[in-house]
């Protein structure tokens, strides 16, 4: 056989992966093989392979007699919307899409790469984690990639795709990167399965209670997006990228806008209903005041009290986060201070501006939010918040109470420019909360009480106090909100704001 025939066949043997048996089992199971998904990810022919001819070395229970061109790993860079991307994708019809140690240095190479070129980096997972056979050469294999993924952080995006069952370092290196999504009732992260814990703790719980796209979408909170089938997680993941730059350094690529900079929305001016307790949408606002109704929720099934993600304000990226009066009157809690913390983090380590619409009662009370740490978790938010540099641009458009005032986005964590809407209530707390305690022993019948609750609410539960000191620049009429908001990222463009050289701070985790 020549070199050029061998090579044929070694290419051959690479695409087969492990068998159309197991293939057939992957598509029977409703998943894609790696390469299909890799090719529904990028730009049409644009992905050229790396490492498609590295084998394993492994030469215990028999593997010396099992090798296949590739190891399982399908590695490589190509386009997404004509931008550079590095993508890898686990076979898990190879040996289960078990990492190697030579499939493991195909990854490091390829993430190496992506962080000299500053370029984002792409996992397709679907992977039992180390392989076994192996041993300790695995785990030194996740380690390296635990590794660079950790460098990598802050310096280029990295996305994974959580795509069929994943256990221990397949679900340990997604941890680490900025986003993971899951697909429905096909994908599964845990550190270990049913089995192990039916043994250990005697607790009975399927594969999907346990690890399932809905378990870690809506409870844990490991997994930000939800998939309905390979092709829309694909699908997802470029339109993603569409909102993320390349690296920290250079800027996301503005898209062409039709929607005019100056649109007033008058529904916004009755968007906020009169009784302060009753709850309205959010969401019903950012889409009002984003280019063309577009915002592409991040974390959408966790902590709905909290609503984070991406949109544009005249082609241009920004990060939104919004408390939602609807979801738990809009408070902060535990899990909503994680996200929003996180959420701001990476913003501000993109360089993408935050615009924050506030309406929050405060944190909510309670043993188990007071047991759970909620002292620490909502001091992430601050921190957050404290430490981004990148332009940051604050509406209230109703609460803004006690320490959730100061939390979500305040002029004195360095908020750029701050509004109010003539519905906003900044205070310490609600008037009936102040007058209980303010008046506790004087009080002694219900009409005295009332009086002093309006005597509060008419001396506190505006936005003027607030704008006479300065830390609101303005009170807006709603419906100007889209124009007002564009101007001060217009004016924000070029900011440039900076942190004491520290090596680094150390955020309460
Ligand atoms: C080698 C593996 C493998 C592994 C699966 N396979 N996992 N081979 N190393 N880790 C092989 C199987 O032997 C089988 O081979 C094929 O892949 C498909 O596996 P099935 O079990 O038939 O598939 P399924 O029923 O869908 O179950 C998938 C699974 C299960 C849930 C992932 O295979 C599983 O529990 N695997 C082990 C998970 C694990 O404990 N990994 C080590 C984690 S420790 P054949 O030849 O039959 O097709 C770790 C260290 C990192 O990763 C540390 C992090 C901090």
């Amino acid at each position: 056989m020549s070199n050029l025939e061998e090579l044929q066949r070694r290419h051959a043997a690479a695409e087969a992966g492990g068998g159309p048996e197991r293939q057939e089992r992957q598509h029977r199971d409703g998943k894609l093989s790696a390469r299909e998904r890799i090719d529904l990810l990028l730009d049409e022919g644009s992905f050229e392979e790396t490492g498609k001819l590295v084998r394993h070395r492994c030469h215990d229970f028999g593997m010396e007699a099992q090798t296949i061109d590739g190891d399982g790993f399908v590695t490589g860079y190509g386009t997404v919307h004509g931008r550079l991307v590095y993508v890898f994708a686990q076979d898990f019809t190879v040996f289960g899409g078990s990492l190697s140690e030579s499939n493991a240095q195909k990854i490091c190479q390829l993430m190496d790469m992506a962080l000299k070129n500053g370029a984002p980096l792409i996992g397709l997972n679907d992977s039992g984690g180390a392989r076994i056979q192996e041993g300790v050469l695995s785990l030194a294999g996740y380690t390296d990639i635990f590794l660079r993924n950790t460098l990598a952080s802050g310096v280029v995006p990295q996305i994974s795709a959580v795509m069929g069952p994943c256990a221990g370092g397949a679900v340990y290196s997604p941890a680490i990167t900025d986003f993971v999504f899951m697909v429905d009732k096909t994908s599964y992260m845990f550190v270990t399965g049913p089995d192990v814990i039916k043994t250990v703790t005697h607790e009975d719980v399927t594969k999907e209670d346990l690890g399932g796209a809905m378990a870690h979408n809506a409870t844990s909170g490991v997994a930000h997006f939800l998939a309905h089938d390979d092709a829309d997680c694909c699908a997802r993941i470029r339109e993603l990228l569409r909102y993320l730059p390349q690296n920290n350094v250079d800027p996301v690529p503005p898209v062409a806008c039709g929607d005019p900079w100056d649109r007033e929305d008058s529904s916004l001016d009755g968007l906020v209903p009169a009784e302060s307790n009753m709850p309205y949408d959010m969401k019903d606002v950012i889409r009002r005041v984003v280019d063309d109704g577009e915002f592409l929720e991040v974390h959408e099934h966790y902590a709905q009290n909290i609503v984070v993600g991406f949109a544009r304000m005249e082609g241009r990226s920004v990060g939104i986060v919004g408390n939602n009066p609807a979801v738990l009157a809009g408070c902060l809690d535990i899990n909503s201070s994680l996200k929003g913390a996180r959420f701001v983090r990476f913003c501000d380590a993109f360089g993408i501006p935050i615009l924050t619409f506030e309406d929050v009662p405060g944190f909510l009370p309670g043993t188990e939010q007071e047991w759970g740490g909620i002292i620490k978790h909502g001091a992430k938010l601050l921190y957050a918040y404290a430490e981004a540099t990148v332009p940051k641009v604050t509406v209230i458009t109703r609460k803004a109470y006690g320490g959730a005032y100061c939390v979500m986005g305040s002029k004195h964590l360095r908020t750029d420019v701050n509004f109010a809407w003539p519905t906003a209530e900044i205070a310490v707390m609600g008037a009936e909360g102040a007058v209980n305690i303010l008046y506790r022993r004087e009080i002694t019948d219900e009409a005295a009480r009332a009086a002093k609750i309006a005597e509060y609410k008419e001396r506190f539960a505006n936005p003027f106090v607030a704008a006479e000191r300065g830390f609101v620049d303005d009170v807006i009429e709603p419906r100007t909100t889209r124009r007002r908001v564009i101007r001060a990222l217009r004016m924000l463009e070029n900011k440039v704001d900076t942190m004491p050289k520290k090596k680094h701070g150390n955020i309460p985790l």
